[in-house]
This record gives C-alpha cells, structure tokens and sequence, in this order.
C-alpha cells in the first residue's frame, strides 16, 4: 500500500512539473538566439551591452507584446561560442551562459564573477499552468525594490505577489496593495543585478520565504518573460530598467509644490475659503483637490451645479492667487440612461464586456457602472476626448483613483474580455495593467487639449512604466507613526523600480492623527518627490494648521523650506526626467554593500536628490540614531561637519526632523514663494559644501509649466565642484532659457580660512551670522521653536551671466 502511494506521488511529480529540459537546437538572427528545447522554446535576445532579454514558453513563441516596454534592442556587438555542454555569448559587460543538458541560464561578469544563475535543479520550471524561474540564492544575498510593496527594505526572506488591490487602510504587512512593478535588484557579494519579469498577470516573487535554496519569480498565466539587467553600481541598473520602460517627463514645476486634499472640500465657498487661508497664514500651496462631492451623484465628467455653480470661475479664481485644481477622476461610469457619458460609452461600444458580448457591470460610487477598457486604443482615445469637460474650465491635474480596478465586493470577474491593444485577453493579464492604462489615456487625452501645458497626473493603481504618465501615490494608509516609516520606504521602493514621482497621504488617510504625528510627517513629506496631505472623509481636518500653533509652525516652516529648495528639486526631477534616478533614493542605490543601511534602525533613511540625506523617525522619539555612510556630512541646520561611516545619536525634537547635507554638495535655493510659479527674488542661492571629492550638478531651468523646453527652451549648467584644483566652475549655460535669476549668491560652507578668487582678483567676503534654512529674518522672528544653531557662513554675490564663470580659492 504504502509503495503503491509512493509511487503514485512520483509520477505525479513527473506530470505536474516540466522542467526546461535538454536544449535540442538554436538559431541565431541578429541578435536573437531562438532555442527548442526538449520541453519547450527559447529565446535569448541581447538589448543592449547589459541587457539580456529571456523568453521561455512550452508553446511556440508568437510576437511579443508589453505595455511596459519602450526601449528598443541596441545593435549591440557580441560573440557566441557553441561548444558540446554550453553556448556563451559575450557582450562587452557581461557573458550569459547556456548550458545545454539540462537547459540552464546563468549570466558571469567578463572577468568570470558569477552573478546570477537558474537553481540547477530547477531553472525554469512548469508547474501545471504557471511558470517559474528558480535561481540560486546567495550567502548574504539581498533584494531591494519590486515598487509599491510593504515590508523591510531587504526582501530577503519574504514573498510577493503582484495582483492591484483596493487596500484601504492596509496592514502594514498587506500583499499586494495598489500596484504592481515585477522588478527587483538582487546584491551579493560586491556584485549587484536587476530582473524584471515582464507578464501582467498575477506574478509571485519569492526571496527565499518558506524555503533556503532559491529566490523565484512566477507567472500564473502565459509566458516567462524576463529582462536580466547587469551594472556594476545600482544607479546604472536603474537607469537601464527605465531605459527599457521609460521615464518621467518632466512635471511642471507646481505640481512639485505643496498641495492640499481631503475627501471632499466642497461646496465653492470653503473651497476658496481654504485658498484665502493658506495665502493669509503665507503657507505656501500650489494644489487644491476636490474629491469625489465635486460631481453630480459621483458622475465623471459632470459637476454639482449647487456645490460648484460656476466651476471655471472658481477655478480661474483660485489660479489668480496662484493655486491650480486637482480632480478625482474614477473609472466607473455609471449606468444611467441619458447621463451622456453612459450613452456616448455605449454608443461608441468602449466599455469591458462579458464573453456574451454585454457590457460588465459592477458598483462602485455611483452605483452600478460600465468600465472603459482603458487597454483598448479606441476607448483610450473616447476618455480623452471627454476630458474637454475639465480642460475647458482650466483644470490642470487629474487623480486617478480606484483603478485596480475597485468595485464593492472585490471580486472582479476573471472572465471579463480585456482588448490588450488587439491581442484579447481576460482579466487575467489585463487587471495589473488596467490602473496604467487609464493613466496613459488620462495623460495623453488632456495633454492633447491643455495648448501646450504639461498635465499632473496621479494614479494608485499602475504597472511598470506607469512612469511615462503618471505620478502614483501609496493610497490609504493609516495615521500612524509605522505607516508613516512605511510610507518612506513604499517611495523609496517605488523610485527603485523606475518611479520617481511618489507620494503618500501625509498625516494618514484614515484615522486621526495626533500634532505630533502630523508634525513630523509633513516635515519628512516635505522631502518626498510627491509632497500633498489628504484625510478621509468623516476625520479631523488635515490642513496645516489643524493641529495646534505648534505644529503649524513647523508644518509651515517645512512647506517653506521645500520651496526655497524648488531650484534643487526641479533640477533634480530633470535628473530623473534624462536618466530614472528617483527623487527620493534609499541608500541602498549608492551603498548597496554596506549593511548598516539594511539594519531595521537605518533602512529608512534616504537621499533626498543627491546631496540632502533625510533620516525619518517617528513622532514619539525625539532623539534619532543616524547612520552617516562614508564620506563626510554636514548637519543640515548648523553646518557642524561629521565623519562619515559612522553612526551618530542627534536631538530630533519635532521642529528639527536630522537632515544631512553629503560633503562636496551643491544646492541651489532660492527665496520663499507661495507658489512655485510665483517668482522669487532676483538671486539665486547656490550653497556650497565642502569635501575632498570633486562633485558636478546639473542646474536646469525652465519655464515650469509648458512643453517648449523640448525645443530647447531650457537651461542647463553644470556646476563643478572640484577640491584638488580648488576650483568651483559654473559652466557656460546651454539652451535659450533665461534665468529668473540676476545674481547668485555663492555660500560656502566649511571652507576653513579660504581666500576666494574670481576674475584673477581675490574677492572681499562678506561674512554672516547665516542660518542656512532661515536666511529671511521676517520669518526667523516668527520661529519662536527655531533652532538655535547659527554658523558663520561666507558668501559674496556676484552676477548671474551665461558664460563660463570660475571661483577658486586659496
Ligand atoms: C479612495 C481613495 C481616496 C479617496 C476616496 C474617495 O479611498 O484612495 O484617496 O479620498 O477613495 O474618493
């Protein structure tokens, strides 16, 4: 009996799990490998020098279609060789190995490190319908990034699956939540790589949960499709993954402002009451949304004519005092004979339908509604066209919400058709996309319409990619001091995976939170690429000034600093814009092999672009731990210089969240404004830190709002920083933009005893009892909580050309 049943399990075994088999013969094209194995096809493709594309399916391999993928296979020289056991293809970074009996991938440095290869036992493996990859895991091997997930910032140990979820209120362990990005970096040893499995299903991730013997990645329906990335710094596989799935434009310089949310501000009057405080209390704001009550019963693209009679006065209105409006926009649209949305929907046929051909139908807040299938181009396009309804009375961002998409009962049906863009599918490969979708025909539908100005888009639901169209932000969390820490660190894994403009609810969506837990989480906001407070329906208030005088204050201290840091910010989101280096950046992109940023007391820590380092911590502590990687670094508030590789204890008291500035930085800043677009006073602020390393920014300017910087109306600098020639070179501009600036004020810290030199003439100095952050006494006066540190600082001002300008010093 007991042999019988054995025996039985083994050929079972047998049949529920292909593996890949023996390789049985290949062809090469270009710089495609076609490969049948005795189990299945093959294909190895090179994409660029560090790129290698693998494909694997039991069927014939048909024409690949991806919503993530943008960039397109480089000619790329590479060798192979075939010998009896392996083919080896070189390229000039990295060699991928195929061995043939069984088939198994591994890919090696050129010098003949090994960086990554399939588990040999397993490799590619069918289990009944789903397929996956098993690779080795490392000694000490880590994993970052896989986007919006929750958890540490070392996967190691955890599994994932990607399938976009309405979360509200979620766990802080919650898998999935909203979106679903199937790229992760693997680092071991002093090596490091990036995979991202390109299916829109239901994928699984595993870094070792449950098991000590490989990290997998699984796709439920459809083929094995992956992208293997190698680069020997983090940095650069981030900029291939956003090579191969695109990039931010980049966003207008408002939506980089502060922006104020809540569910919902209606009718007219608070609306424009609450622009009118924020302009009386000089807080700074560049958003205002009004959530779902803006409609008629919750109808998309109609509006409550008692809340909002006359929406393009408001709206111009609240664009006089500098404040754009943000729109809720939903996917359903709700079935209501003569609603025209609903007709001209049926009449044009753009809705997801059943196999039988009609139309599904779920409730969400309006009731019970039609679902454009946003992977269709027509239905694309009929969602665009209707966003004339907002761009014509001056509209300029739109959030996109509940696009997993949510219905009430969470159980969409796997059955429904989607398009995918002419090559059919069900909801099966079309629910991960969907969020994306809706985002892309958001973005291209009101670009089309807004003459020339760049739309804000926001979404919660998204795919890889959604970059392209979209900012995304972490949906509903929770006002607690954990959501606050997890937040950081969902946006600092988005940035990972190609999403550099991220955000969450500052304060938390639900729930109330405490001044404390506001006040230091709008000073941490303040440092996240996507920076808005929004706050549930039936919860306290969440403006800035909610929570007492106390925490107005330092809530209105930390929006201003975020302003006057606006000449950073937006050079650092066209960064982002040329190459994918998020906003915000774990330290894990520029010390993936240093442990201590893993450690649970620093793996919240982040760059906040290239030279700001932000250590949040919760709102009860009032003392923080900071581990300073190596280098040098200067307390952002008093200039005192610290040794880096180091960990230090700082006083954190809730008006003073540790910021550090990395030695050698370059930051320019400029003049408090109460809107982004507002212009500052006439100089530029360009603060210098010294270190032993030399450093370059790249300064860009434009006009913040329009497209004409793709015709070159833009300005870009770069700024040198060299300490071995003790020279600071500010290099000719290039582009046709002028500069809002006339003068630059050159502030040098922690240049001991320096004499400066500019034009071959030694420069007199001017010397200041200068606080960085509070350079403008009107509102140092006001900071009755103010730190107390002010340093000497040494600056002079000098004109702003276009040339070439060199300061050195002695
Ligand atoms: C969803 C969104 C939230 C919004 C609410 C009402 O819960 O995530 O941000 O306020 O719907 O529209």
């Amino acid at each position: 009996m007991l042999l019988s049943y054995a025996f039985v399990l083994q050929v079972s075994s047998q049949d529920f799990n292909v593996s890949a088999g023996d390789l049985k013969s290949f062809k090469q094209n270009g710089q495609v490998l076609g490969i049948a194995s005795s189990t299945g096809f093959y294909q190895v493709e090179v994409i660029s020098p560090s790129i290698i594309h693998v494909r694997a399916d039991q069927q014939k391999l048909e024409e690949n279609f991806s919503y993530a993928i943008v960039g397109k296979a480089q000619k790329s020289s590479y060798t192979l060789v075939d010998s009896n056991s392996e083919i080896v293809i070189t390229t000039d970074s990295l060699k991928t190995v195929i061995s043939k009996k069984p088939l198994r991938i591994s890919f090696y440095t050129i010098a003949g490190e090994l960086i990554n290869r399939d588990e040999p036992a397993f490799g590619i493996t069918w289990t009944e319908h789903e397929v996956t990859n098993y690779k080795k895991i490392f000694d000490g091997e880590r994993f970052i990034g896989l986007g919006e997930k929750t958890g540490p910032l070392d996967r190691r140990g955890n599994g994932y699956t990607n399938w976009n979820s309405d979360t509200p209120g979620y766990a802080l362990d919650a898998d999935p939540i909203y979106s679903s990005i199937p790229f992760y970096i693997g680092i071991h040893d002093s090596l490091c790589y990036g995979i991202f499995l390109d299916n829109s299903s239901k994928t699984h991730f595993n870094f070792g949960a449950s098991n000590t013997r490989f990290s997998s990645f699984t796709a439920e329906v459809g083929e094995l499709d992956y992208y293997f990335i190698y680069h020997s710094k983090v940095e650069d596989i981030i900029e291939s993954y956003t090579f191969l799935t695109g990039r931010t434009p980049l966003p207008s310089k408002w939506s980089m402002g502060f922006q104020q949310c809540r569910w919902s501000y209606y009718p007219e009057s608070e609306v424009m009451d609450l622009a009118r405080t924020f302009r009386e209390k000089e807080i700074p704001l560049d958003v205002i949304y009004l959530d779902i009550h803006f409609m008629d019963s919750y109808k998309i693209f109609t509006w409550n004519s008692d809340r909002f009679p006359d929406p393009a006065r408001m709206v111009s209105g609240l664009r006089k005092m500098g404040i754009r409006t943000t729109l809720i926009v939903d996917p359903g649209i709700k079935v209501e004979a003569g609603y025209p949305a609903y007709e001209s929907g049926l009449k044009q046929s753009i809705f997801l339908k059943y196999p039988d051909n009609t139309n599904y139908a779920g409730s969400v807040w309006p009731g019970l509604c039609h679902f454009p299938d946003f992977t269709n181009p027509a239905s694309r396009k009929w969602w665009g066209d209707q966003f004339s309804a907002y761009t014509s009375v001056g509209v300029e961002g739109f959030w996109n919400d509940m696009n997993e998409p949510a219905t009430w009962g969470q159980r969409f049906p796997s059955l429904v058709k989607f398009d995918l863009d002419g090559n059919g599918g069900s909801t099966l490969e079309g629910r991960n996309v969907y969020g994306m979708q809706m985002a892309r025909a958001t973005y291209e539908g009101a670009k089309l319409k807004m003459s020339g100005h760049r739309p804000f888009v926001l979404t919660r639901a998204g795919y890889a990619g959604l970059q392209r169209y979209t900012a995304i932000w972490t949906g509903d969390n929770v006002a607690s001091d954990d959501h606050m820490l997890l937040g950081v660190r969902l946006v600092n894994s988005l940035g990972v995976s190609g999403v550099g403009n991220a955000g969450m609810d500052i304060g938390g969506f639900v729930g109330n939170a405490s001044s404390e837990l506001f006040a230091r989480w709008i000073s941490i906001g303040a440092f996240t690429p996507f920076f808005r407070s929004h706050k549930s329906i039936n919860m306290k208030a969440s403006e800035p000034w909610s929570y007492g005088e106390e925490t107005e204050a330092i809530a209105k201290y930390y929006i201003r600093l975020r302003y006057k840091l606006m000449p950073y910010l937006y050079s650092t989101f066209s960064e982002n814009a040329l190459n994918g280096m998020p906003v915000a950046r774990t330290l894990a992109i520029e010390h993936p092999f240093e442990a201590k940023v893993y450690d649970g007391a620093f793996q919240n820590q982040f760059m906040f672009g290239d030279a700001l380092m932000v250590a949040p911590l919760s709102s009860t502590a009032m003392s923080a731990k900071v581990f300073l990687p190596h280098g040098e670094w200067f307390d952002f508030y008093s200039d005192q210089k610290f040794p880096g590789n180091k960990e230090i204890v700082v006083d954190a008291p809730l008006y003073r969240l540790p910021v550090f500035v990395k030695a050698g930085s370059i930051i320019p800043m400029q003049s408090v404004v109460q809107s982004a677009m507002e212009a500052p006073a006439d100089t530029l602020m360009l603060h210098i830190y010294y270190g032993n390393e030399k450093n370059e920014f790249t300064y860009y300017e434009d006009d913040g709002e329009t497209f004409d910087y793709e015709k070159g109306n833009s300005l870009t600098r770069s700024i040198i920083f060299d300490p071995l020639a003790k020279e600071l070179i500010m290099k000719e501009c290039e582009g046709s933009y002028a500069s809002i600036f006339k003068y630059v004020k050159v502030i040098f810290h922690g240049f001991e005893n320096a004499s400066f030199i500019l034009d071959g003439t030694v420069r007199s100095l001017l010397t200041t009892s200068y606080h960085p952050v509070f350079p403008d006494d009107i509102y140092r006066q006001e900071l009755y909580y103010a730190n107390q540190d002010v340093i000497n600082a040494v600056y002079f001002v000098i004109p702003n050309g276009r040339g070439e300008m060199k300061i050195s010093w002695k």
